[in-house]
């Protein structure tokens, strides 16, 4: 349609219609024959607002969505199409690592290409929307949505956000295999007091415009055609309904211009957090800071009508809305085609082909990281190995979000290895359940699991030991259980469960050749692990492929080459902890643990126990000093920093080197370093190559005493190395 015909269509819509069209309904409503009970009928919806809804969140499938667009239309005055979401975040049939995950393999351009691949397989599911990427930062490992981030560098997840939109919208939405992204939850979401989901977050402006906000708008200006809000409070008042967030940040400065919905009910929780005296007006604020859809409250189609009547919410101001939700159909193409790409015999071509499982199982190797391998790895085929923990059996290495994969479509770790070259020497041995006995997991449904009762629970670790004692090499697949990540799985001691725990001391006792293959969803506080153990393997929740994946790197056929895209940290007293933090008036001084009065603790050290940017590989690098072109560029000008990358070992690797900035003095105070640009090689043993990084202006702006982004005259550090701890620098300066 043209504009012009959009217009005239926004015209003849009935208020009912127009309001309907910005309200969002979860799937129930259309698929139990519009019989309504429990909290949905509480919301008031009434067969007239399911009727004329805009939006549908939470089914899939080609026939089912078919067949409820045809009924919606037929009844609908306008013949508007219903647009279908959903929260497709890393993978839809095929599932990839979760994005902490993806954000280790430092390679957007491949989390563009999994976007790409699931919006294919969403697509012809008849999906039109995915609520993915979420950009938020984050530097806490209690909160468990860290699994839906790329992690807590800005630049890094700005790379990651943007190339994700890219890849779910391609050039044009129209196009086959397009859907359309949803940047999430703006803004802050990833910062909650004390890592608690939904609870308040204390953000400076500085900080949430310096650290947090760029990779929201990395997202919107690559063209995201939604943008959800987020639950919390910025600066006291609810995201939501904060018109200076929504109209002055996200709609002028960064010239957002699509479609922003509520999260899930978020507009009525504006009367939780004290906000909102009612829903009439919590309608009234969520509609003035400019939500186009309520996602899940009612709260729209309930009041709008008495506010458009007593003139408290202007026409003007719904028809804002209503044209921008019809542009986004418009833009799918929708009024043309209102299934779009739902077809139930490409589904089947589609899903889980062999394309889409070979970019899975590359994406989960490259998501890997090494974090220790005292020469244990790879494994030595010849000994007899045996895998032990409750992972080797788990069938299920998906996220907790990932709602539409299905675990039969997986291999347990034991059938990988049973299916490659390590199978012949390999034995196994569940060795203890998932979960102590008081652990809940409320809220989900797949979680209800039975009590083991002690005495089994010890003949399970008797036998793990047992087999431990009779093998050259274990390893250890062990971590968090699956829905201990995700929405509303904060936690407060971020180990792996404590009778894991138990069977890794006990297996530890009886052989010391011991690799753990760590599954989480989150950095955890792997100390205990550290000491012990000679090989650890990170493994997330590696999604599909992921226990093949994992068999190609214990087995030595691919060396790992992820890198920590958040810190793990020493223990849970230190977070939040991150690599870019201000070096503080008192800054610590390795070396100087005695020193009393320095910003430090008394009982742990400063630094993470694996900071950002970390991983090992199976080769090793040698990096040589930074060698700069120049010592000082102007603004106009620009600096190449240099060094010489090598492969120092006897297999084929890859290293992620990565540049770093520092700016040492300014008119407000810098983060010691902050990553600027890296470059993954991949070298041959003995082979060496020189890597170059140029430095422009660009890399030197920060929000300076001005609140603008600007570059300051002065001194600055680069560096260069294989991890955020790297101290292999050079300095230049800005000048005139
Ligand atoms: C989450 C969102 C999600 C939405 C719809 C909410 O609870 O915070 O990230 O997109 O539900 O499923």
């Amino acid at each position: 349609m043209t504009k012009q015909e959009l217009r005239n269509l926004l015209e003849e819509m009935s208020l009912e219609e127009k309001i309907d069209q910005m309200n969002q309904l979860a799937g129930g409503f259309f698929t139990e024959d519009s019989v309504i009970t429990g909290p949905m009928a509480e919301m008031g919806i009434t067969e007239e607002n399911i009727s004329l809804t805009g939006s549908v969140l939470g089914l899939s499938g080609a026939a089912l969505l078919k067949e409820i667009q045809k009924k919606y239309m037929e009844k609908h005055p306008h013949k508007i199409p219903l647009l279908f979401m959903m929260d497709i975040i890393n993978g839809f049939k095929t599932i990839f690592p979760i994005p902490l995950g993806q954000g280790a393999t430092f390679e957007p351009e491949l989390s563009g290409r999994l976007a790409r691949i699931a919006a294919r397989e969403a697509s012809a599911s008849g999906l039109h929307v995915t609520f993915s990427p979420m950009a938020d930062l984050v530097r806490d490992a209690r909160w468990g949505r860290v699994m839906e981030s790329t992690g807590e560098d800005p630049y890094l997840n700005s790379l990651f956000t943007e190339a994700m939109v890219k890849g779910y919208q391609g050039e044009d939405l129209r196009e086959e295999g397009s859907i359309a992204a949803c940047v999430k939850h703006f803004a802050g979401y990833g910062a909650p007091d004390a890592g608690r989901d939904y609870n308040t977050v204390e953000l400076s402006s500085h900080s949430l415009r310096e650290f947090y906000l760029p990779a929201y708008e990395a997202g919107i200006c690559a063209g995201s055609a939604l943008v959800m809000t987020s639950f919390n409070t910025i600066e006291g008042v609810p995201a939501t309904g904060n018109r200076h967030l929504m109209r002055k940040i996200l709609r002028e400065e960064m010239g957002f211009d699509g479609v922003l919905i509520s999260d899930w009910a978020a507009i009525e929780e504006m009367i939780f957090h004290g906000y909102c005296r009612n829903r009439k007006d919590a309608a009234l604020r969520a509609a003035r800071a400019g939500v186009d859809i309520d996602m899940m409250a009612g709260i729209y189609s309930e009041n709008f009508r008495k506010l458009v009547q007593s003139g408290e919410i202007s026409m003007e101001l719904i028809d804002e809305s209503v044209m921008r939700i019809l542009e986004l159909k418009n833009k799918l193409g929708l009024f043309e085609n209102p299934y779009k790409d739902a077809d139930e015999q490409k589904e089947k071509e589609v899903i889980l082909c062999r394309e889409h499982r070979t970019l899975a199982r590359e994406a989960a190797r490259k998501s890997f990281v090494l974090l220790k391998n005292e020469e244990i790895l790879p494994l030595d085929k010849k000994k007899k190995t045996a895998y032990i923990g409750p992972y080797t059996e788990r069938r299920n290495l998906m996220g907790s979000w990932s709602l539409t994969g299905d675990e039969k479509d997986i291999a347990t770790l034991k059938e990988a290895v049973m299916n490659s070259a390590l199978g012949e020497n390999a034995v196994f041995c569940c060795g203890s359940p998932m979960l102590d006995n008081d652990v809940s997991l409320e809220g989900f449904q797949d979680c209800i699991k039975e009590e083991i009762p002690r005495e089994e629970q010890e003949r399970m670790l008797a036998k793990a030991e047992e087999t431990a004692r009779n093998a050259e090499i274990v390893v250890m697949a062990l971590g968090e259980d699956r829905l201990q990540s995700g929405e509303a799985t904060s936690r407060a001691d971020i180990q792996i469960p404590g009778i894991q725990q138990e069977l890794f001391e006990r297996v530890c006792r009886v052989n010391h050749q011991v690799i753990v293959v760590l599954f989480c969803g989150r950095p955890l506080d792997i100390r205990k692990i550290a000491e012990k153990a000679k090989g650890i393997l990170v493994a997330w929740l590696p999604g599909t492929e992921g226990a093949g994946a994992i068999t190609d790197v214990l087995s030595g056929d691919y060396s790992p080459c992820g890198k920590l895209p958040m810190s793990f940290p020493y223990c849970v007293g230190q977070v939040p902890v991150h690599y870019n933090e201000y070096a503080t008036g008192r800054p610590h001084v390795p070396g100087k643990d005695k020193d009393r009065f320095r910003s430090k603790y008394l009982d742990i050290p400063n630094t993470p126990l694996y900071p950002f940017g970390y991983g090992l590989s199976y080769t090793e690098f040698s990096i040589s000093p930074v060698e700069l072109s120049s010592s000082s560029m102007t603004r106009q000008g620009q600096i190449t920093a240099s060094v010489m990358v090598r492969n120092t070992g006897n297999v084929k690797g890859t290293e992620t080197v990565q540049m770093y900035i520092h700016d040492i003095a300014a008119s407000v105070v810098r983060p010691v370093k902050e990553l600027k640009s890296f470059l993954k090689v991949t070298l041959e043993p003995g082979e060496e190559q020189k890597v170059s990084f140029a430095i422009t202006d660009r890399e030197l702006r920060f929000l300076s005493e001005n609140g603008i982004w600007e570059s300051e005259l002065g001194e600055f550090e680069v560096f260069i190395g294989g991890s955020s701890a790297t101290e292999n620098a050079a300095v230049f300066s800005l000048t005139l």
